[in-house]
């Protein structure tokens, strides 16, 4: 959301578009960290510090500090950021990346604002800042937190140095319908995974504790539900019962909370008919009481503001009351706290200690954070740390373990180097626009169409863009960049791209088609209502694949598309998702085989768009489809998803064998150790992602029929065999219970599967019996 007149970002290249994981080997050594760290300030110093300040603070000065705003000048007034900083009425600003502004505006904070106190800068660096990390959802395929930690720390060192202090990430909503747009922007469908990437992402953006150097405070968002927005449309109302939110939606939060984030982002939509940026039972009793969150809420970009259009507030007045007392503790860019929250003490609606207990939470992270001891981005260094070139390798790294491959009929991939001409056919095969929804300063890739020319400096390659695709509404910022001015191509120039590409196939040895969604297609307020291939791309398809000619299919996009005939008629397909900075270098390295491919399905891919929403975790029916009579299942489609969710191959196959449990019943209070061994039965190296799913097969409350409960990325050299172990205690036992109201291990039987997918079939099974028993 843009109310801004002019574009929010002042960097012309950095766009509020395009997001993430890297070498373990790079990853910060938790020792030399921890002998750079400074301590943390303890309980009691923090409250000194902040009460000592809220004593000397006018109530201007308060509200100043529960106030974000954007670097233009703002309101009817044209109010100078400038000037509301020095008066102390602005704690952050947000949606500014350039470094010499930053700084500016902090100089003003710092030494001529009254009480000198340092202000938040706040960005969407989602995945990444200068080198970008490939879109979340493609971070996740990866199963590797590691790696996303890895990344995470880089972008938050870039951002840092550059001045940036505050990142708008992670987003870890749950999202089960891929007509969502803003499934790009998270891990996908699964609470266990998005857990597991929650956590490595806070500590890569923070570090171990708030405060680390050339680390930033994250936002973990948005606060919640949004991913279930009613018919994938975003921004529109979820209604989630208690148990699916608790089981499902929150569990990456709580993740979140417990690696330590500093803020949270309430989100946009009525959740169960109350906004959540005005929620009292969600911002109060869910997130403060039971989930122990210690920071501050940041609400979604004008949400305070919003509350009004929803028809929940009567008046801006009435809005700022709402979200106050709700506990979002700082508007974002809406003004509504800037003008209201005066009126609203002085009228006696709102009690000042309510007023102080919002604006403790953000000074105290503040303080946490140190940044009164340095206010500044690290800007002597801002050059050496964005043109690190390991960083650029970092990219890469996690471009090619994002990658799922997902079909490999007869071994079509990996493709020989000794290949003489290749046909790259595609709209967006030659598109350096291939990072995706966020980016900050830069959105500029390595095409596919380049990585491919670099790694066969010798073959003859043959580009055709075989038609176009577009977004039917814009985007205000497309606009900006005179996108919109560009037509699509006419009906007959799409048919003569067609005809074009089916020569070029023809010509050549082998075809790498990419297909897929232009960046502008998925993300916030990109919600689609078909999965279809966009444009004619599904037309070029088949026509190329008409030709006989080898046909390797790349896609680049950021949600799972209707490929059904290709999973019939194309022998080769890789998921690349938006691979960032060096993602034409890595998908190049994966189709010749220099890397082998070992991503997995973060979501369920559906055959149709009919069939969402569909996810693996679902309950079971009285009627299992696969019963005879009346099932639940389609009268007229199967209900099997096309791939199920962690599904993808590898250029070798794995093999696994001895499942063992060390006991074989535990206590409500016990743990249960699991192993089992994996093999790399084919002749190269490479990556299996061993997973573990358990089902309780009665209870208080009906379960999913597989949940993961536990995963591992491990790499293996031919004929090679390890093995895995994974534990289950309560965190991985236990569920909200709607009939107890509460969060219970209960003592019952268990099944146990372990394999490299959802459908794993090697099983075991345990039971959970009162200690007494
Ligand atoms: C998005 C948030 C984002 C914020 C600031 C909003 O429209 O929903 O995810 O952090 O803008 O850019």
């Amino acid at each position: 959301m843009f109310p801004f007149t002019e574009s929010p970002i002042a960097c012309p290249v950095a766009r509020r578009m395009n997001m993430f994981a890297a070498l373990p080997l790079l990853l910060l050594a938790p020792a030399a960290l921890l002998a750079q760290q400074p301590a943390a300030p303890d309980d009691a110093h923090v409250a000194a510090r902040v009460d000592s300040l809220l004593g000397q603070m006018t109530i201007e000065e308060k509200i100043g500090q529960i106030t974000q705003i954007g670097p233009s000048p703002i309101g009817p007034d044209n109010l100078k950021p400038e000037d509301l900083i020095r008066e102390g009425r602005a704690g952050s600003v947000l949606w500014t990346i350039d470094s010499a502004q930053i700084k500016k505006m902090q100089e003003i904070a710092v030494n001529e604002s009254r009480l000198k106190i340092p202000l938040l800068f706040g960005f969407d660096v989602i995945h990444g800042y200068k080198n970008v990390f490939p879109v979340p959802i493609g971070m996740a395929s990866s199963w590797d937190p590691a790696m996303v930690e890895h990344a995470q720390a880089i972008a938050a060192e870039e951002a840092s140095v550059s001045g940036v202090n505050w990142s708008f990430g992670p987003m870890v909503d749950i999202a089960r319908d891929p007509r969502w747009g803003r499934i790009v922007e998270g891990a996908g469908e699964d609470p266990y995974l998005g857990a597991a990437m929650a956590r490595a992402q806070v500590l890569g953006f923070q570090g171990p504790q708030l405060g680390t150097p050339h680390h930033v405070v994250a936002s973990v968002k948005h606060f919640a539900g949004y991913g279930a927005a009613e018919g994938g449309r975003d921004y529109d109302a979820s209604y989630i019962p208690e148990e699916l939110f608790r089981n499902v939606y929150l569990r990456p939060f709580q993740a979140a909370i417990d690696a330590g984030v500093g803020t949270v982002m309430s989100a946009y939509m009525d959740l169960n008919d109350v906004p959540a940026s005005g929620n009292v039972w969600l911002l109060r009793d869910v997130l403060r009481h039971d989930m122990g969150f210690r920071g501050f809420v940041i609400s979604d970009a004008w949400a305070v503001a919003s509350l009004k259009v929803h028809g929940f507030a009567r008046d801006p007045e009435d809005a700022a009351w709402r979200g106050l007392t709700a506990g979002v503790n700082m508007d974002m860019g809406s003004e509504t706290y800037l003008h209201n929250v005066a009126k609203l003490v002085e009228s006696g609606r709102l009690p000042m200690t309510v007023l102080d207990e919002m604006v403790r939470e953000v000074l105290a992270v503040k303080v946490r954070m140190g940044l009164f001891e340095h206010p500044y981005g690290d800007l002597a260094s801002k050059d050496k740390v964005l043109n690190d070139p390991e960083h650029r390798t970092a990219t890469r790294v996690a471009a090619q373990r994002s990658m799922v491959l997902l079909r490999n009929e007869g071994g079509a991939l990996p493709l020989k180097k000794a290949v003489r001409s290749v046909a790259v056919i595609g709209p967006i095969a030659d598109s350096a626009d291939i990072t995706g929804s966020w980016t900050a300063e830069t959105n500029s890739a390595v095409s596919v169409l380049e990585g491919l020319r670099k790694k066969l400096p010798n073959a003859r390659i043959e580009f055709v863009r075989g038609g176009d695709m577009q977004r039917l509404y814009p985007l205000p910022w497309d606009a900006d960049e005179g996108k919109k001015a560009t037509p699509l191509m006419s009906a007959e120039e799409m048919n003569r791209e067609v005809a074009k590409a089916v020569q070029a196939a023809k010509r050549a040895e082998i075809v790498v088609l990419v297909l897929g969604e232009r960046a502008n297609m998925s993300g916030e307020a990109a919600s689609r209502v078909s999965l279809a291939l966009p444009g004619n791309q599904q037309r070029l398809l088949e026509a190329v694949v008409a030709t006989g000619k080898p046909v390797v299919l790349v896609l680049l996009n950021g949600r799972p598309l209707d490929i059904s005939w290709a999973a019939e008629h194309v022998p080769a397909i890789l998921e690349a998702w938006y691979p960032g900075s060096e993602g034409g270098t890595a998908i190049a390295d994966v189709l010749f085989g220099e890397v082998n491919p070992g991503g997995k399905l973060p979501v369920t891919w559906p055959r149709v768009t009919g069939q969402v929403p569909i996810y693996y975790n679902h309950n079971l029916t009285h009627a299992p489809e696969d019963e005879p009579g009346f099932t639940s299942r389609y009268a007229d489609f199967v209900t099997a998803p096309l791939y199920p969710f962690g599904f993808g191959l590898s250029y070798t196959t794995f093999a696994f064998s001895n499942l063992q449990l060390d006991q074989k019943s535990i206590s409500p209070t016990g743990t249960l150790h699991i192993s089992v061994d994996v093999e790399n039965r084919g002749g190269v190296a490479g990556d299996e992602v061993v997973q573990l799913y358990i089902h309780q097969r009665a209870g208080s409350a009906s379960r999913p029929v597989r949940e993961l409960k536990g995963f591992q990325r491990v790499a293996l050299a031919p004929g090679e065999k390890k093995t895995v172990r994974f534990s289950l205690g309560n965190d991985e036992l236990k569920f909200w219970s709607p009939q107890t109201r509460a969060w219970v291990v209960e003592t019952e039987e268990f099944d146990a599967w372990v394999g490299g997918d959802s459908k794993a079939t090697l099983h075991s099974e345990f039971k959970v019996t009162a200690a007494t028993e």
